[in-house]
């Protein structure tokens, strides 16, 4: 880190104005008697916005006589954050995160361009609109490239830039216009750039429709798709044996409740081991809420729950989720409760 001093041309007069001054002193009385100088770094924040961005000498001396602290522990905090600055700014101050993941998705660019732009860093254009720094990461990484540009509006995230989007923000923001914050390339937020991929409405209907051993009572998700098994595969077979109308009848697809259980008070699945609260949560957002669900399941249900709940596969067959949901719906004990007696 270098070293940062004050500014070598200080303004001859400064100061903090009313409503700075009430705004530190609520600050202060966030904090114990004595303890007035731990308001110190919201102090600094609320004078530099005060005096247009930038920290004077002045004011870090009235904050000193505020806070009844000795003005060279101003100055240590004020030169050591990087987000105070010591020097003027432009009306718009550019903020240009040159860390990793921005650097690898081309700040070296954006950086090329304010330079050609606004001039060296840290020197305000000749109009005085804009000032640029390059700084570490400002927590954007998965919109990078990004820079934070503040002026008397506040603080903006301009994201996903490309030299040339950099550039037309400026071009806005210099002509006195608010060019809408966020990315640049089309996105939303931190979505993939092809668009979404989970949660989208009628995948995750399909899904949760198929879900096994719902109970019956329950209302239907989504009846739209919810075809009936085809008699043509079922009938074909059937002529030969009797039995097979009852096996076709047992591959419909299962139902579930949609908003909570419909037949009586739903169980308390923690008590199959291997079920915690968040394993019966999932199972309870996917319709499952008794212990004779759950002893239904085959192993096709199974391997499709390990699905939907993320479980590790195996795991349900390893802890016998099965065998102790039947064993508790028929009343049994919990597996743990007897192991404890034991
Ligand atoms: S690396 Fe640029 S915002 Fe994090």
């Amino acid at each position: 880190m270098s070293a940062r001093r004050l500014a070598i041309r200080q303004p001859e007069q400064f100061a903090l104005s009313a409503s700075a001054k009430k705004e530190i002193s609520n600050w202060v009385k966030k904090y114990p008697k004595g303890r007035q100088r731990s308001a110190l770094i919201p102090a600094l924040w609320i004078a530099q916005k005060d005096a247009g961005g930038w920290l004077p000498e002045l004011a870090l001396r009235e904050l000193g006589d505020m806070l009844d602290m000795a003005y060279i522990r101003v100055y240590e905090v004020a030169t050591f954050y990087t987000m105070f600055n010591l020097e003027p700014v432009g009306v718009h101050f550019v903020q240009m995160c040159g860390t990793t993941p921005c650097w690898l998705r081309g700040s070296d660019e954006l950086k090329v361009m304010l330079e050609r732009k606004i001039g060296p860093q840290r020197s305000i254009s000749a109009d005085g609109k804009l000032s640029w720094l390059e700084v570490e990461c400002l927590g954007s990484c998965s919109n990078a490239p990004m820079v934070q540009i503040s002026n008397a509006d506040g603080d903006h995230y301009y994201e996903d830039l490309t030299a040339e989007t950099l550039e037309a923000v400026l071009d806005d923001l210099a002509a006195g216009k608010k060019p809408p914050q966020g990315p640049k390339n089309g996105r939303f937020s931190s979505e993939p750039i092809g668009g979404a991929m989970a949660l989208t409405t009628i995948g995750t209907a399909k899904r949760i429709k198929s879900l096994p051993n719902a109970a019956a009572k329950a209302k239907i998700v989504d009846h739209a798709n919810d075809s009936k098994p085809k008699p043509a595969a079922k009938k074909k077979a059937a002529p030969k044996k009797a039995a097979a109308p009852k096996k076709a009848a047992a591959k419909k697809p299962q139902v579930i409740y949609t908003d909570g259980p419909t037949d009586g008070a739903p169980d308390d699945l923690k008590l199959i081991k291997g079920i915690g609260p968040k394993f019966e949560g999932d199972l309870n957002s996917k319709g499952i809420y008794y212990f004779r669900q759950i002893g239904a399941w085959k192993a096709a249900d199974i391997k499709m729950v390990e699905e939907l709940i993320d479980s590790i596969p195996g795991r349900i067959k390893r802890d016998e989720w099965v065998k102790q949901g039947k064993a508790l719906a028929k009343g049994g004990k919990p597996r743990a409760m007897k192991k404890a007696k034991s």
